[in-house]
């Protein structure tokens, strides 16, 4: 059985004061049966104040981003290590907006998988298709494209999450619909199996793309939907408490 995993991805919002408010919220509205793993992705510089009030609690953190370096003449990079030592459990990689404003490849996310992978951080490789590929018919083989680039530079699989977020879905409103979803979860599931069945079993695959608590339980429900990464609705705390209870 797979636990789920609800993720925020709060992008490059927050303060220390809005941080404050926001994890004290959540905090307090958590479930005492917490069923599901929480994580938040606050900006870097934002994670040691996220161990200073997380600590001790069940909410994890973790960052949006990662060199593909280990250490070095790297100026403005963090490298998995340091991510690593903040006490990031999960790192995200590839999302959609690195790849389109940073012209990020395939290969390249790879390589900030392995690295983070290398010092036992988890990273939640994100892969997803535009309209235009959707539209054309090519959603499968856009993702698989992103996909196989990553499990061709892994050894091993164990630690590595997934998020299928279709770019057309992103902080848009429109969402894949869980059928749609589904569709592409078991087509990545499948992907990997392809190369260890044991761990695509065990593998965790979010769906991205306008989750809210209104679509959540529903998307959530599918048997190849194991979380979701939360852009916009992850900033208010009772959207974000929502999802979880969906959970
Ligand atoms: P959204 O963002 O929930 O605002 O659509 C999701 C993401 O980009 O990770």
């Amino acid at each position: 059985m797979r636990r789920t995993l609800i993720a925020g991805n709060w992008k490059m919002n927050g303060s220390f004061s809005a941080n404050r408010s926001l994890l004290s919220e959540i905090k307090a509205g958590l479930p005492a049966n917490l069923e599901c793993d929480v994580l938040v992705c606050p900006p870097a510089p934002y994670l040691a104040q996220c161990a200073e009030l997380l600590g001790g609690t069940a909410v994890m953190w973790g960052a949006q981003d990662v060199s593909v370096h280990a250490q070095g003449a790297f100026t403005g990079e963090m490298s998995a290590a340091m991510l690593q030592d903040c006490a990031c459990k999960y790192v995200i990689v590839g999302h959609s907006e690195r790849r389109a404003y940073h012209a990020e490849s395939s290969e390249l996310v790879a390589q900030k998988a392995r690295q983070l992978l290398g010092v036992g951080v988890k990273p939640i490789v994100c892969v997803g298709e535009t309209l235009e590929q959707r539209e054309g018919g090519l959603t499968n083989q856009v993702v698989a494209e992103q996909l196989n680039a990553v499990l061709d530079q892994l050894d091993v699989l164990e630690g590595l999450v997934l998020a299928y977020e279709p770019v057309w879905a992103i902080g848009t409103g429109k969402t894949a619909t869980p059928a749609m979803a589904q569709e592409v979860h078991g087509f990545l599931r499948q992907l990997v199996a392809g190369r260890d069945v044991a761990a695509a079993e065990k593998l965790q695959i979010l769906y991205g793309g306008s989750m809210k608590p209104d679509n959540a339980r529903e998307l959530l429900a599918m048997p190849d939907i194991d979380g979701g990464l939360i852009g916009g609705a992850a900033l208010k705390s009772q959207d974000f408490l929502a999802i979880i209870a969906a959970s």
